[in-house]
């Protein structure tokens, strides 16, 4: 019988259970409570036949390199892969596994809170209320944008920009959506959503909200030719990443007044926040905090650890990205 492969936690997560793991494999250290430093992660994974990491952990090429030809997988905390290389990985025949659907309603629900915040200017009235400054009902103070009825356009109709558009219905409004390929007529119909190109899109909504991946065709897809594009009373709301985005344009569109307000769970150059977005009292500004729920974090370090060991078992894992 060979030797248990060895296995590196990049952090102490939800759901990840070391005990269960130490029965599989052997543990390269304990996992820190704060995110692992780079120098710190190349040190730890030579000989390493499993890396269970977040996203902010970047598994690019000379992390591969350092892991040496043991490492067989890749397991992200997080639906989205963009902080690993797939190509390296697919070239050195390394399984790359993420956790979706376990974490679409919580990310959905937050998608809402955002569109509602935003429109309804949430943060700006409670910072307001905390300052001293609620001296009374007025008749002008923090008018913001209705929800219900309005249209909506859900830029990235998978998983979590449908269970949007479920939630969507319940507020009446018209939806539409953008994805490079238009959805079945069937699933259209169940979704009420109608496919627009993505410019129309951007002219025709009161509400856009970004649920694509990070991706070469993604990247500073909403830039300043975008948002000037959008209504002067659009609300835009990111949960994807933030790169999607070109913060600099959408303080720009804040402060001049090209669309209403803004609501962003994700950064372009986390855990930096452009400063110009910070300033801005249209913003309403999360710490990526999307799959933020005990239940929810619990479920994707569960699956984690499921992708992980059933690579290093030699079967094929719940939820492979390659
Ligand atoms: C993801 O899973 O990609 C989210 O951004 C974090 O849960």
């Amino acid at each position: 019988m060979g030797s248990a492969p060895k296995v590196v936690v990049t952090r102490r997560l939800p759901g990840v259970s070391l005990a269960r793991l130490a029965e599989k494999a052997v543990l390269a250290a304990e996992p820190p409570e704060v995110p692992m430093g780079r120098e710190e992660l190349l040190s730890r994974v030579p000989g390493a036949a499993g890396i269970l990491c977040t996203l902010a952990d970047r598994i690019d090429s000379p992390l591969m390199e350092a892991a040496g030809p043991s490492l067989k997988v890749v397991s992200n905390y997080a639906v989205g892969v963009n902080n690993i290389d797939l190509a390296e990985a697919a070239r050195r025949g390394i399984r790359v596994c993420n956790t979706p659907d376990v974490l679409t309603q919580a990310t959905a629900d937050l998608a809402f809170s955002l569109m509602l915040a935003a429109s309804r200017k949430l943060s700006d009235a409670e910072r307001a209320l905390r300052a001293g400054r609620f001296t009374g009902w007025d008749p002008w103070g923090f008018l913001g944008m209705p929800v219900y009825g309005k249209t909506l356009g859900i830029v990235g109709m998978g998983k979590i920009g449908s269970a949007v558009a479920v939630r969507a219905a319940g507020f009446g409004m018209r939806i539409l959506y953008h994805n490079r390929r238009a959805l079945p007529a069937e699933r259209e119909k169940v979704l009420r959503a109608e496919y627009r190109g993505f410019d129309a899109l951007l002219t025709e909504s009161d509400f856009v909200v970004l649920c694509v991946p990070l991706t070469p065709e993604t990247r500073g897809l909403v830039d300043r030719e975008r948002l000037r594009r959008m209504k002067r009373s659009a609300v835009l709301v990111n949960v994807s990443r933030g790169e999607v985005v070109d913060e600099g344009a959408l303080a720009a569109a804040l402060s001049q007044g090209w669309i209403f307000a803004a609501g962003l769970d994700v950064y372009e150059r986390e855990p930096l926040v452009h400063p110009d977005l910070l300033a801005a009292p249209k913003a309403v500004l999360l710490p990526h905090i999307g799959s933020a729920t005990l239940e929810t974090r619990e479920r994707m370090g569960r699956l984690a650890m499921e992708n992980l060991l059933a690579v290093l078992s030699g079967t094929e894992p719940p939820c492979a990205v390659n």
